[in-house]
């Protein structure tokens, strides 16, 4: 799926817009077919494993509601709307979408989100801390968005609703089908529903220093590195005072430097966090597991597998040192499982896969034998294993 991005190019938008100021693209898809109804995004509200919020208005009195949901009567028939996170774990055509911002790597997007609005209904003047494109499917909207000013305050306009004061918009519009609106990270906006309107938020994701720091350190915990302590190299001459000279500090710091320093932990640690799914996958391991002798037969019958929706894979860059990660868990890999790795990784799991007799060897079959019992992948045809 490919924008069209009618008066500006790409190229533009990335140097003048990504990150920088919101943009408006009308028809940036043509006809664009909503890939998913209204009611499906309120069955998926219905469920306990789903992230999924109503947000209500009346007279300027904003409400937060946490899903699952039973019914959505309550809410009658103006100034609500329904977000529900995830919905490309769960929807192959939702997932889709991810496609048509395919000049950003796969790793900063974090998902799509659904709002289903009714007229009135918006959650109100807000900034988000990430870039996001949000497609409109059904219905209309007027959307107003301000230039980014990372100094705009919060107001809490209710438990779990942050909004903020008026701002000057720079974007002032209707938004109707096929239309897609770019906001990036401190740029406050606010879409007020017109007529009912179903849209896709696709997310992005930008880790804080904060959030890296305090997930190197729970790795280095984890894998129980720096164990070495502090040893004294001069004694300082002066003890009548605490004594924590300026190359005692130098030399603590560097102890934690060196430690975070270590770059292929730190690619470790950030391709364990980074494939790990963020929300529920549709992910089940198999009640009665395939033996790993299976593997033969699994590359000997041309047998299709498909890759489950949201899974994420990805090779350490460290060729000394060749692991897969997938969801956040790691498999040691030999150079000659390489190529069969990346395929697992760039197949589409809208896409069947075939598991080719030249892609045989005994990793590669327990490989992918774990991968299946685990529920990451699954086979098409069970019958022809029995063969
Ligand atoms: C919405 O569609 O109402 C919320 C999307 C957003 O503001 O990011
Ligand atoms: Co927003």
């Amino acid at each position: 799926m490919n924008i069209n991005w009618q008066t500006i190019s790409k190229e533009t938008f990335l140097k003048d817009y990504w990150q920088k100021k919101p943009i408006l693209l009308k028809n940036a898809l043509p006809n664009f077919p909503s890939p998913i109804a209204p009611d499906e995004v309120a069955g998926l509200a219905m469920e306990s494993f789903i992230d999924s919020r109503v947000i209500t208005n009346s007279d300027n009195n904003w409400k937060v509601a946490q899903g699952p949901f039973e019914d959505f009567s309550q809410f009658g028939e103006r100034c609500w709307s329904l977000l529900v996170q995830g919905v490309d774990n769960w929807f192959d055509s939702v997932d889709e979408l991810k496609s048509m911002v395919n000049f950003i790597p796969k790793w900063r997007i974090d998902d799509v989100m659904i709002s289903f609005s009714t007229p009135g209904g918006g959650v109100g003047p807000h900034f988000d801390q990430y870039d996001v494109f949000i497609v409109q499917g059904i219905g209309k909207r007027q959307w107003q968005v301000g230039a980014v000013n990372k100094e705009i305050e919060h107001i809490e306009a209710a438990t779990d609703l942050l909004h903020v004061p008026a701002f000057e918009p720079i974007i002032d519009a209707t938004v109707t089908n096929g239309d897609i609106l770019y906001i990036p990270p401190f740029s406050p906006h606010q879409g007020e529903t017109i007529e009912s309107a179903l849209a896709y938020s696709i997310g992005f994701r930008a880790p804080s220093s904060q959030e890296l720091l305090s997930g190197i350190a729970d790795h280095i915990i984890d894998q129980n590195l720096g164990l070495d302590r502090f040893t004294d190299t001069v004694i300082n001459n002066d003890t009548s005072g605490f004594g924590l000279s300026p190359a005692n500090i130098t030399q603590l710091q560097k102890q934690v430097l060196d430690l975070v320093g270590d770059k292929a932990q730190f690619e470790h640690y950030l391709l364990t966090r980074l494939t790990a799914a963020t929300r529920e996958l549709n992910v089940e391991p198999l009640a009665e597991r395939i033996p790993a002798d299976y593997g033969n037969e699994l590359f000997n019958s041309e047998i299709e597998i498909q890759k489950v929706l949201g899974v994420k894979l990805a090779i350490s860059s460290d060729e000394e040192n060749l692991t897969l990660f997938c969801d956040g868990e790691n498999y040691p890999l030999s150079s000659q499982q390489v190529e069969f790795a990346n395929k697992l990784i760039s197949c589409s799991s809208s896409e069947t896969l075939i598991l080719k007799k030249h892609d045989f060897c005994i990793e590669n079959s327990q490989l992918i034998t774990t991968l299946i019992n685990y529920g990451y992948f699954f086979i098409l045809d069970e019958h022809e294993l029995q063969g």
